[in-house]
């Protein structure tokens, strides 16, 4: 029988905490021994408040000192579920120097320090695993990494931030505005107490890094991700995509094109038939493309204390059944791949004005389109309150995101013309 696998748990909150549970209760325990033939056996669990209860953990293990927890000779694996850069980014410099494998949950440390962790991993020779720093539940780094291994992905794009979809999921069947459905998604619990990097889309634009990194092996990071949340979304906003037939969604896109990557986050229109239009709620789903493949989407809870737990538990079980670190660890075959500017984009943008109502404005919104070359594919223009402001909603035929800057920057700058400053979203297919 095989020595039992000792473990160091960093962080016991939402995640931590229900990975020490699930390794702590017969039956997942048994289930884990089951799937790759040893026993997991938590010996570390390292805290900021060791004096803290916690719920279904041996508080003999908990403590404050992650040096004696990373050192100790008994364990061969870390699972760091603490969150942060900073200690965390040298909590795993250490563990790798110490020999020890590494899962982690986090995204922001990954998407601002992948590669530098990754080649530390590569360098000690140990192993580095993050599904669960993707997309909680949904496993599509290991998708991503086993599956489509040999299929020349060029195209990964999700709805990767539950919070958000929730909060548009809720605008669009309510009519709430953006304050309503974020004060519910709170109240509900799928926002947290401070949601400005789900709204924000910086939570979405670092899941996206990873997922560009693993799907291209390119090194992608935070910065290299040109990102925009839903924080300006109106609640009108929805109601004219449905009429023009789309929805709106908060967007993560990794692509390739013409060997280039580009990566993004926005809020966009899906057509009603997209594969990703009907994920509703705080779900997360993800579509990768490959011309040898075909498209492929996978689906289910982005985050949750067990749901996210359940995916570490599968990165350690994958790592007792590999037989050799995976090609990201053994730093190979890394592409070195250039960035292709999200401005260069050519795409049809839904566009919102808010205009003066009198006579000849909308001729002069169509002559800004004009003179940034952009053609125009369909106009709502309706009345305002009172009749002293007008709307104009507009979807343009295909054209380089900076056109379409262009014409809005010089509609704005019409003091006499613009009134609040315009908004543009994507209309993807
Ligand atoms: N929550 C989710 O649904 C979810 C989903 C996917 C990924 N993640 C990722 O999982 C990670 C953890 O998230 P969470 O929601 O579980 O966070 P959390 O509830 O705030 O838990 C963090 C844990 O780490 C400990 N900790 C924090 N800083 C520490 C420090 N400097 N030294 C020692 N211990 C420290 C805390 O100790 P105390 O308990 O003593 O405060 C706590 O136990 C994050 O990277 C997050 O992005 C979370």
């Amino acid at each position: 029988v095989a020595e039992p696998l000792g473990v160091t748990l960093l962080g016991c909150g939402t995640v931590g905490g229900a990975v020490a549970r699930l390794l702590g209760e017969p039956r997942s325990r048994a289930a884990v021994e089951r799937a790759c033939g040893r026993r997991v056996e938590l010996r570390h669990v390292v805290v900021r408040d060791p004096t803290r209860p916690r719920d279904g953990v041996d508080p003999d293990l908990v403590s404050d000192d992650a040096r004696a927890a990373l050192a100790d000779p008994g364990i061969a694996l870390v699972i760091e579920a603490m969150g942060g850069t900073d200690p965390t980014r040298g909590h795993l410099l250490d563990a790798f120097a110490a020999g020890k494998d590494v899962v982690t949950a986090n995204k922001q440390l990954l998407a601002r320090h992948g590669a530098e962790l990754l080649e530390a991993a590569a360098a000690a020779g140990v192993r580095l695993r993050f599904e669960a720093a993707a997309c909680g539940a949904v496993p599509v780094v290991r998708a991503l990494r086993e599956s489509f291994a040999a299929a020349d992905v060029t195209l990964v794009e999700g709805i990767v931030n539950g919070t958000s979809n929730f909060i548009l999921s809720s605008m669009a069947a309510s009519g709430a505005t953006y304050d309503e459905a974020l004060a519910e998604a709170t109240r509900l619990g799928y926002a947290e107490a401070d949601p400005s990097e789900d709204v924000n889309g910086a939570d979405a634009a670092a899941k996206i890094a990873i997922l560009a990194t693993v799907a291209f092996h390119a090194r992608v990071a935070m910065d290299d991700v040109a990102y925009e949340g839903i924080d300006r979304i109106h609640a009108d906003d929805l109601a004219y995509a449905r009429e023009f037939g789309h929805v709106v969604k908060l967007l993560g896109r990794a692509e390739l094109i013409d060997g280039r990557v580009l990566a993004m986050v926005s809020p966009a229109l899906l057509a009603v038939g997209h594969p990703l239009a009907s994920v509703g709620g705080s779900r997360n789903a993800v579509l990768v493309a490959s011309p040898s493949a075909g498209e492929i989407s996978l689906s289910g809870p982005g985050a949750g204390g067990r749901e996210t737990a359940s995916a570490i538990i599968g990165d350690v079980v994958s790592l007792l059944n590999a037989r050799h670190e995976g090609p990201l660890e053994r730093g190979e075959g890394y592409r070195s791949l250039e960035r292709f500017p999200v401005e260069d984009r050519v795409g049809s943008f839904y566009v919102h004005v808010d205009v003066a109502d009198r006579p000849g404005v909308l001729a002069r919104v169509a002559s800004a389109f004009g003179s940034a070359d952009v053609s125009i594919r369909t106009v709502i223009q309706r009345g305002g309150v009172g009749g002293e402001e007008a709307r104009l909603v507009l979807v343009t035929h295909p054209a380089a995101q900076r056109q379409v800057r262009a014409a809005l920057d010089e509609i704005a700058a019409a003091p006499d013309l613009a009134r609040g400053a315009p908004r543009a979203l994507p209309v993807l297919t």
